[in-house]
């Protein structure tokens, strides 16, 4: 793999956190889950990739969001926004709001429909992002400042609506492996291990919930002996920890993911974990850790079935394209003179990356998931695949 170099700089903060993981793990006898390497990876204060110093979005960073590529897919998803808060409560709260460009474009899009939410939280485990998104706010929407607060954990109730882009992706998931060439019908638990000075995998039997959860998926899908994938324990755990304290409103999910059976499908063999380096993508976690994002696809079944086990309701359930269709896209397109042709081609080059089912449009999902709504959402009118589930 030929990647381009880190600078010294950013070595030394990776080789201090390989450090940091490698001593965790001869601490746990040497072995720990896949889960708490990726949480170290993304998460340990001031060394993490969301934690430390990589630029991480946009053009200069790793990779690119939706709300980083265009305005229009925060000023769409307003038309959604709006509807929910109208059926619930003035209330938003943003949860993992990376650089702060969704809270601003949808607050300034929101203020010019007049419906402006009374509060608008954010919630963002990364210390340094949280500085991020206060700057952009303060440079693209500072009148607005003040509706804006950070928070650091769940309220304890909470009307209105919960929004997240690329969230889910970005937890730490289990590895499972169902079955190998001696033992078949075992499940194992793939981890990491430190071995001649350097990370390596090692299978242990799968137990407790994460054993539960491959079991379950086994008796679900077709799985070929030897199978690899995630299992997100953790999206289970978000899901149902916000359907505690939600009263009335609504979750609004967007992400890269599947339904269970495609998720799990047989040839979907090796799971669906990427990493991302200054936007090359490859499947190597221990490479520079700190310094790349390392990520996963959502099991969109995992999501509904925790939710409803925590007394949330499907509300709707579809591909990005379609629901930001459903939202308006083309109309706010047209906003732009198509014959001013230096504003109109970038938008639209965007808006179609956005929509296109070879691009971004068919592999981001968007699932609404909520309580105490009866109105048919906007977002789902055509295209809804809540049947897929
Ligand atoms: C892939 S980025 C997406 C950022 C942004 N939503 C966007 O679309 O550009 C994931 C974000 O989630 C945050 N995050 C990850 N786990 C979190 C958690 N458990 N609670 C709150 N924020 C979290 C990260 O710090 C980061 O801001």
């Amino acid at each position: 793999m030929t990647l381009p170099r880190p600078s010294p700089e950013a070595q030394r903060a990776s080789g201090a956190l390989v450090a940091r993981i490698r001593d965790e793990i001869l601490a746990r006898d040497g072995w720990i889950g896949f889960d708490r390497f990726m949480d170290m990876a993304l998460y340990t204060p001031g060394l993490g990739y969301y934690s430390g110093g990589a630029h991480k979005f946009g053009a200069a960073g790793d990779f690119v969001t939706a709300p980083e590529l265009t305005p229009l897919f925060s000023q769409t998803l307003a038309a959604q926004v709006k509807q929910i808060l109208t059926l619930s409560a003035p209330h938003i709260i943003e949860v993992g709001a990376g650089s702060g460009r969704l809270a601003a474009d949808l607050l300034l899009e929101l203020e010019a429909g007049a419906c402006l939410p009374e509060s608008y939280r954010i919630l963002d485990l990364s210390g340094e992002l949280q500085e991020r998104q206060q700057s952009t706010l303060a440079r693209t929407a500072p009148h607005l400042l003040e509706r804006v607060a950070w928070i650091d954990r769940l309220p304890e109730r909470f009307d209105g609506l919960v929004l997240a882009n690329e969230l889910l992706d970005a937890l730490p998931v289990h590895l499972a492996v169902w079955g190998n060439e001696e033992n078949p019908a075992q499940i194992f638990e793939r981890g990491v291990s430190w071995i001649d000075e350097a990370f390596a995998w090692r299978d242990i039997p799968a137990q407790g919930r994460v054993f539960d959860r491959a079991r379950q998926i086994a008796g679900e899908c077709v799985l070929p002996v030897g199978y690899l994938s995630e299992i997100s324990l953790a999206a289970a755990d978000w899901t149902a920890a916000w359907a505690s304290i939600l009263g009335n409103g609504a979750l609004l999910l967007i992400d890269y993911g599947f339904p269970r059976h495609e998720f799990y499908h047989p040839q979907r063999g090796c799971g669906t974990l990427m990493c991302h380096y200054r936007h090359h993508a490859h499947t190597e976690p221990f490479f520079l850790p700190g310094l790349q994002d390392i990520t996963t696809h959502v099991d969109f079944t995992g999501v509904i079935e925790a939710g409803h086990d925590a007394g949330l309701e499907l509300l709707g359930y579809t591909t990005q394209g379609a629901f930001l269709l459903n939202c308006g896209l083309t109309d706010i397109l047209s906003r732009i003179p198509a014959d001013d042709c230096e504003r109109y081609l970038p938008h639209a080059h965007a808006a179609q990356k956005l929509i296109s089912p070879t691009e971004m449009g068919e592999l981001f999902k968007v699932m609404a998931l909520g309580k105490g709504i009866s109105a048919p959402l906007v977002g789902f009118t055509l295209g809804d695949r809540s049947a897929s589930l």
